[in-house]
């Protein structure tokens, strides 16, 4: 009956959580992750108020909280607190888990967003068993994690896995890092919209199945839009997603150059269209692979707990982190 906190808080949306000790969600709750505009203290009342819901709620069903945990889409250092920097959101050296902890009156441990999808996908989802894997996340950004031998990998300084910010095409689009041609300008949620809202701000009729679901104006488009017109069959929409699924294989085959796991795991909301994004993406896998041919190839599979991985696994891990063995 105990139960943990999990947030996930990503450039797009804060979701919350209360999970028990098995990963299931036995309640859930969410907000839009306030402008980057936005000083850090609206984002922190923006958790705190998400946190203080599933309080209530945890208090109306009897169930005790033991922690609260954080998965952030931004660069976490070594001390697992404090949040160094974050390409799309407004902190820059944040003490997060101080700020929220006097407010919260709970344990609270802090991760990568990534790294607690990585986490939940391990423990109870698409790589379960699994001792080597990689988590994608396509969502506002590319976020990305490494498990070796069971165990998330976090680097000297806090901030390994930071994929999406591998430059992929020399002196290509500009990122939020401060660097150009970085994974996540070709293979994000931002990535599809962009060139989308390019295709419709061109007047090109291959865009017109689009510019008819927003009625007619491009900046009302969002990525699941997308996915919604590649289902029901719009070659454009396809077309745009397999170009996101290439990019993908591609900065995949490196990352098995680089740590040789046994599975990628794709989550985040671009990973909602499925094989139409997959299967290109495993195309672009194989012919860029290096050896091809010659060696074992990765699985590349949807995250079993789709957009609920990181609530999942940040929960998980301040269970875990902050209470006596489980
Ligand atoms: C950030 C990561 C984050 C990812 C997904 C990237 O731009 O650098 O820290 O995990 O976006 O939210
Ligand atoms: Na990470
Ligand atoms: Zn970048």
């Amino acid at each position: 009956n105990d139960c943990a906190i999990g947030v996930d808080i990503g450039g797009t949306k804060v979701a919350a959580g209360l999970v028990d000790a098995e990963g299931t969600v036995v309640a859930r709750t969410r907000r839009d992750t306030p402008d980057r505009s936005c000083s850090p203290r609206v984002v922190e009342n923006t958790i705190v108020g998400a946190v203080e819901e599933l309080l209530d709620r945890a208090g109306d069903e009897g169930r005790a909280v033991s922690a609260v945990g954080i998965g952030a889409a931004g660069f976490v250092g070594a001390d697992r607190a404090t949040v160094v920097f974050a390409p799309h959101l407004s902190w820059r050296d944040e003490p997060l888990r101080e700020s929220l902890g006097s407010r919260i009156g709970r344990p609270i441990t802090v991760d990568n967003d990534a790294n607690a999808a990585a986490w939940a996908e391990s423990r109870f989802g698409a790589a379960r068993g699994e001792s080597h894997v990689v988590m994608i996340t396509l969502g506002t950004g590319i976020g990305g994690a490494l498990v070796i031998d069971h165990e998330l990998q976090r680097g000297r300084f806090g901030t390994a896995g930071e994929f999406g910010h591998m430059q992929v095409v020399p002196d290509g689009i500009r990122c939020e890092c401060g660097n150009r041609g970085c994974w996540e300008q070709y293979a994000s949620g931002n990535a599809l919209v962009r060139e989308a809202r390019g295709l419709m701000s061109a007047r090109s009729p291959v865009a017109e199945d689009l510019l008819a679901r927003v009625g007619g104006d491009p900046s009302r488009l969002a990525g699941p839009l997308v996915t919604e017109a590649a289902r029901e069959g719009d070659p454009t929409a396809r077309e745009l997603i397999a170009e996101i699924g290439h990019w993908l294989g591609v900065g995949m085959a490196g990352l098995a150059a680089a740590f040789d796991p046994g599975s990628f795991v794709i989550g985040g909301g671009v990973s909602a269209a499925g094989e139409l994004l997959l299967d290109p993406a495993r195309e672009a896998f194989r012919r860029r692979l290096p050896g091809r041919g010659y060696r074992p190839e990765a699985r590349i599979v949807q995250a079993a707990l789709g957009p609920d991985a990181g609530l999942i696994g940040a929960a998980d891990l301040a269970r875990h982190e902050s209470g006596p063995a489980h």
